[in-house]
Formats: structure tokens, sequence, C-alpha cells
């Protein structure tokens, strides 16, 4: 049980107070609008079960491997992804512009961050219709029209992207101990405690057993190019991998900690919110006798219909929002922390550092929030995609893939494995060999033959 005894050299942001505040932060950073808003959606869009089995085969072969890698990276190096990908290439004898690695994650992160605020702000929005009663008794039009008119209203999308965006640099800015930690050692036992009062209530709608076949029943003939490339993309997106932003909070993780069984932990804690997330929503969704494959508005039309037409639906209703948003909220700061990180230990301050990447990624969510409505004309269409779309594709489907691919290369790779060996301190030979080959050749190949399959290039695109 001998972890590594190495003195405790911090970096310069500091250290997580204790082990379990490094799970909590980094739970808190995977779960997220990911979980509740988009593995629903995409898992009704791609039609159920087969969805649901590739995303988990993609979680456990790609995304396990990759976080243990990025984990590994950031708590050797101590520094943020592009100094830590830097100091390791100079470290390992190769070049320093592996640093460039860390400027893709962080550039994505930004990417990400702008519309991650749009939606979260929805999420606020709803917050108040749901307390307000506004869904109570109403029909299909009445639901679809509140979202409808909030999509159409860059002004009020505008004021709760602005909100959401303060909210999270105000926590960022706090710092380590004092922003990151504080936040999710309250938030994190909050978001369990409202995912089991919402599960509890799905079960009593009398359609659970609907809701477990819809997500559980595997139909293989639903399976496209498409639905894998979406399904490995979300496993990125959702366990927070190939953008560094795991890797950041690696920094600040302590030697004694074993970066294996804390993999591990945040992968199944993760995979088991949005799993438990599902089963709380379809069956709400089937209760109503609604569509799950409704896309992104699952989440604000179909549940608000819900809530507005069963017992105390203003309370759970309400209570799902504020879930929402606690859940976004963690995840944002994990977003950014890549940047500010960077840029504190260029000698920035952190309040300084956090407005930058804040304030440039809320006016890049502008134009997100255009492409709902005064954008949202065909000569503002990138490859048939609105802005929004072709951002969250670009990103999701692609930078993090990319991003996770060069990661797992550099751990496998690059790194010496001796090096890579005193980091991990496996217990397990087994497990250990089976890590290396995961990163080494099936991950890397896993994720390009996905991505080329997609683009046509290998089978029937
Ligand atoms: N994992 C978060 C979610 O599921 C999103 C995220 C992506 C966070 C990338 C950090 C980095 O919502």
């Amino acid at each position: 049980m001998s972890r590594s005894h190495l003195p405790e050299a911090p970096s310069i942001h500091g250290i997580w107070a204790t082990r379990w505040v490094f799970i909590l932060a980094a739970v808190g950073s995977a779960i997220g609008l990911g979980n509740i808003w988009k593995f629903p959606y995409i898992t009704g869009v791609y039609g159920g079960g087969a969805f649901v089995l590739v995303y988990l085969a993609c979680v456990l072969a790609i995304g396990l491997p990759i976080m243990v890698a990025e984990i590994l990276i950031g708590r050797r190096a101590r520094a943020a992804p592009i100094h830590a990908m830097g100091k390791l290439a100079a470290e390992s004898g190769v070049s320093r512009r592996w640093g460039l690695l860390g400027w893709m994650g962080t550039l994505a992160g930004f990417l990400i961050l702008s519309f991650y605020s749009m939606i979260a702000g929805w999420a606020i929005y709803y917050v108040v219709l749901m307390m307000k009663g506004t869904f109570t008794a109403a029909d299909g039009s009445v639901v679809e029209g509140a979202f409808n008119g909030l999509l159409a209203d860059p002004y009020t999308m505008l004021a709760c992207h602005s909100l959401f965006m303060a909210m999270t640099i105000f926590i960022v800015a706090r710092g380590v101990q004092r922003g990151l930690e504080h936040a999710v050692r309250w938030m994190m036992p909050a978001l369990v405690v409202l995912l089991f009062v919402l599960l509890g209530y799905a079960m009593t709608t009398g359609h659970f057993m609907q809701g477990v076949h819809f997500m559980f029943d595997v139909d293989f003939s639903k399976l496209t190019a498409q639905a894998v490339l979406v399904a490995m993309g979300h496993s990125f997106f959702t366990l927070s991998l190939g953008m560094g932003a795991i890797m950041a909070y690696g920094a600040y993780m302590s030697r004694q900690q074993s970066v294996g069984v804390a993999a591990l932990t945040i992968g199944v804690l993760d995979t088991a919110f949005a799993l438990l997330a599902g089963l709380a929503i379809f069956p709400i969704v089937f209760a109503n006798g609604l569509e799950p494959a409704a896309g992104p508005g699952l989440m604000f039309v179909t549940l608000p219909l819900a809530f507005g037409n069963l017992p105390f639906g203003v309370f759970f209703g309400t209570v799902f929002f504020v879930l929402v948003l606690i859940a976004a909220w963690t995840s944002a700061i994990s977003i950014a922390e890549p940047f500010v990180a960077w840029a504190v230990e260029k000698g920035m301050n952190r309040l300084t550092a956090a407005s930058i990447i804040g304030v440039t990624s809320w006016f890049l969510g502008i134009f997100s929030i255009l492409s709902f409505n005064w954008m949202s004309g065909d000569e503002y269409k990138i490859f048939g995609k609105t802005f929004f779309d072709a951002l969250d594709f670009l990103t999701t489907n692609i930078l993090l893939p990319l991003g996770g691919v060069l990661i797992a290369v550099f751990a496998g790779w690059v790194m010496k494995e001796t090096k890579v060996m005193k980091e991990l301190e496996m217990q397990s030979q087994a497990v250990y060999i089976a890590w290396r080959v995961a990163v080494r050749i099936v991950a890397p190949l896993a994720i390009i033959a996905v991505l080329l399959g997609f683009f046509g290039v290998i089978g029937g695109g």
C-alpha cells in the first residue's frame, strides 16, 4: 500500500485539501449539462439502447485510459496543461512544441465555455419559469411557445448567459481552495440528493419500465456512423476529457492518491449519473405520451410539459432546473481553469485571468445566441449547421477526440515508461498492462477509425 513518498511539492495554485476533494472537483467537472441535457436527448435522437452501449464501450476502452493519462500528466508536471505538456516533453527529450497540444485544449475550452454558458443560462430562465408556475396544466403549445419565445429573444438569453458567466468567473477568480473547493464541497452532495428525489418521483409515474426498456433494449440496426461518432464524442465531453480540464485538476492532486482508483471512481460516478438522469427523465416523458427524440429541446419542452401536468410539478420542476444549474456551474469552472491556471503561472492575477476568459467566451457566446434568431438564416450556416451547432460539433466531436488521441500518444509513447510507472504506482500488473495497451494502441486507433469512418474515408460514411 505504499504510495510514493516523494515530498509533496504543490503547484503554485495549491493542492486539494483531501483526496475526496479532488474526486468531488473532478466529478463536479464531469457531471454537467452533458449528463442531464445532452445525454438524454442524443440517446433519444440516436434511438436508445445501441447508442447507450457504444457510449459505455467508449467510456471504458477510451475514456478511462485517457483520464488516467490526463491526471498523470497534470500531477507529474504540477502545472496548467500548456506548461505541463511543454515541461514533460522537455523531460522526455522531445520537442517542447507538444505545448501546442495544451494550447489546442485551452482553445477548445474557450469555445465550449461560450455555448455551455448559453445553455446553462436557459436553465436559469427555467428555474424562474418553473417557480412562477408558468407550466401548470399547460398544453404542448404553451410549453413550446415558451421555449421558442426564449430562443427568439436574444436579450433574455443574453441576460441569462451573462449571469451564468459572471457566476463562473466569480468562483474561478477566488482560487483553487476558496473558489473551486468551497463550491464543490456543498454543490456535489446537493446534486446527488436532488437527483435521487427526481428518480423517486420518476418511479411513481408508472412508466419507469418503459424508460428502462428505451435505454437498455439494444437494436443495432439503429446505429449509424454518425451515431458512433456522437457516442464517442460524448464520452469525451461528459468525462471532461481531451481539453485539459481534468489535467488541470490533476495538477492539484496529492501524490498520496492513486491515479487509477481516482479515474475509475470519477468515470463510474459520471456514468451512473448520466444513466440515472436518463432513468429520471424518460419515464416522465413517457408518462405524458411524449416522444423522446425531441432533440436539444427535450429538457426544455418535454420536461416542463410533463412537470406542469404532474402532481407537485412546480416543486419538482424547480428542483430539476436547480439541479441542472448547479451541475453546469461546477463544470464551467473546470472549463475555464486550464486558461486561468496558465495565465496565473505567467504572472497574471487570478481575477484578471478569469475575467479575460470569461469575457471573451461570453462575447463568442453572443453568436451562439444569435444563431437561434437574428442569424438563423441559411446565409449564416456553416456546412449546413447554425453557428451553435457547428461549434458544438467541432468541439465535442472533433477537437476533444483529437486532443484525446494526442494525449494518449503522449502518455503512451512519448513519456518515459519509468516516469509513468512511478506516477501511477499501480498495484496490479494486469491493470497496468491493460491501461498501457489502451493508451498506446486501442484508444488512438479507435478514435481515428471513428473519425475516418464518419467522414466516409473508411466504410460507408
Ligand atoms: N463534462 C461536462 C459535462 O458533461 C462538460 C465539460 C467538457 C467539462 C469539457 C469540462 C471539459 O457537462
